[in-house]
């Protein structure tokens, strides 16, 4: 998952699921530094906004999901696991201190401003209770006994184990470089799952599968390019860890995105109409309740050296939006009723739209060219949030 918010902001926000107003096209813009999680929690509540019968959609598909989507999972005895890239425990103390040392020596140059983006994506890996408490609040995908035999459930527990080995993994290597406060960061976790997430995504699988294309691709772009710079600083162990986890979220992406584009063939005005209700929402980043009990503003903070380091940035936003309306050819669908048809309008308009986002963050990068913010998770550091 990744941590930052680059969103897309509805001018209209209080509305409810029974009398939704129409699409607006007059939509907000609004930087991330702008975006706060307190107005989040102002926000009127959509819940359970798919109709009912389209349930049978989701159980009708589910032996297409098992064809389809769940060999997209690797088996266990394939699988990497944390400790395949991490210092061995068991071997003879000096052996397993001598390799404590050699991270130690890897990561001692890693600059803080990387050290903070990278502490703030295994912050939001973490979090990982909420993300698999929010999949089992879809509609007609949800694991309704915990041990489901759907195909739903199957993969909403395979991904989970998937995704529970990226935290552990970054958790353990950052713990063992000694340059990161654990305390400061245990907090900011125990906070951030304690506070639980709004990605209004109205229980909908419609827009909860468009929200996991999203973000699975945002967190493969952010983590890959992470792994360039950590080779760049002299760690190639962080930048195969990253590369690692990089390759997880590309899997995951493909299963979403095919998801999508299977309810776009089955339901194309039901699947475009989603896509715009979750792209005019804006794309809340998981970690958008992010506190450390110090920085009233951390989560802007991270956002703000993100952008400043194009680790994820607002062009990404657009890019990525720009890469998922080409794949599901948004643009050419057809049959589609008015409303679609709007639908489809406005979110083909989308990417240009951001990317005018893009140039004003920038702006605002530059005007912020003293700004240091002190990082509670680097021991209090100060880090510059402007560009260099
Ligand atoms: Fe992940
Ligand atoms: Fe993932």
């Amino acid at each position: 998952m990744n941590s930052h918010a680059l969103a897309w902001t509805p001018s209209c926000v209080a509305q409810t699921h029974r009398h939704p107003k129409p699409p607006s096209k007059s939509a907000t813009l609004q930087s991330p530094a702008t975006i706060s999680a307190t107005a989040t929690t102002l926000r009127t509540k959509k819940t359970h906004t798919m109709p009912q019968e389209k349930i049978e959609i989701f159980k009708s598909l589910e032996n297409w999901a098992s064809h389809s989507i769940l060999p997209l999972l690797k088996p266990v005895e394939k699988s990497w696991q944390p400790q395949d890239m991490l210092p061995d425990s068991s071997l003879p103390s000096d052996e397993f201190i001598d390799q404590v040392r050699a991270l130690q020596d890897r990561t001692a140059q890693l600059p803080d401003d990387y050290l903070v983006v990278l502490v703030g994506a295994m912050i939001t890996e973490e979090a990982l209770p909420t993300y698999q408490t929010w999949f089992n609040q879809l509609d007609g995908v949800e694991d309704e006994t915990g041990v489901s035999t759907s195909s739903w459930a199957k993969w909403s527990r395979s991904w989970t184990a998937e995704e529970n080995r990226h935290g552990d993994l970054l958790r353990t290597y950052l713990y063992l470089s000694g340059r990161v406060d654990m305390q400061m960061i245990e907090k900011t976790i125990h906070y951030l799952i304690a506070a639980g997430m709004d990605l209004r995504t109205e229980n909908n699988p419609y827009m909860g599968f468009a929200y996991t294309s999203f973000q699975e691709r945002a967190t493969c772009t952010s983590h890959g390019k992470m792994a360039r710079m950590a080779k760049e600083s002299g760690d190639p162990v962080l930048a195969r860890i990253l590369g690692t986890i990089a390759a997880d979220e590309k899997r995951h992406e493909t299963a979403y995105m095919r998801i999508v584009e299977k309810l776009l063939e089955v339901d194309p005005s039901g699947a475009i109409i989603a896509i715009k209700d979750m792209m005019r929402n804006k794309f809340t980043m998981p970690a958008h309740m992010m506190k450390d009990g110090r920085d009233p503003h951390l989560y802007d903070h991270l956002g703000a050296v993100s952008q400043r380091l194009k680790v994820y940035s607002t062009t990404d936003y657009a890019d990525i939006v720009d890469f998922l309306i080409g794949r599901w050819r948004l643009d050419k669908l057809e049959g589609l009723t008015s409303e679609g048809r709007s639908a489809q309008e406005f979110v083909c308009g989308l990417a240009h739209l951001i990317r005018r986002l893009d140039e004003r963050a920038d702006e605002q990068a530059r005007k912020m060219e003293l700004q240091r913010v002190k990082f509670s998770w680097i021991f209090d550091r100060e880090v510059l949030l402007a560009k260099k």
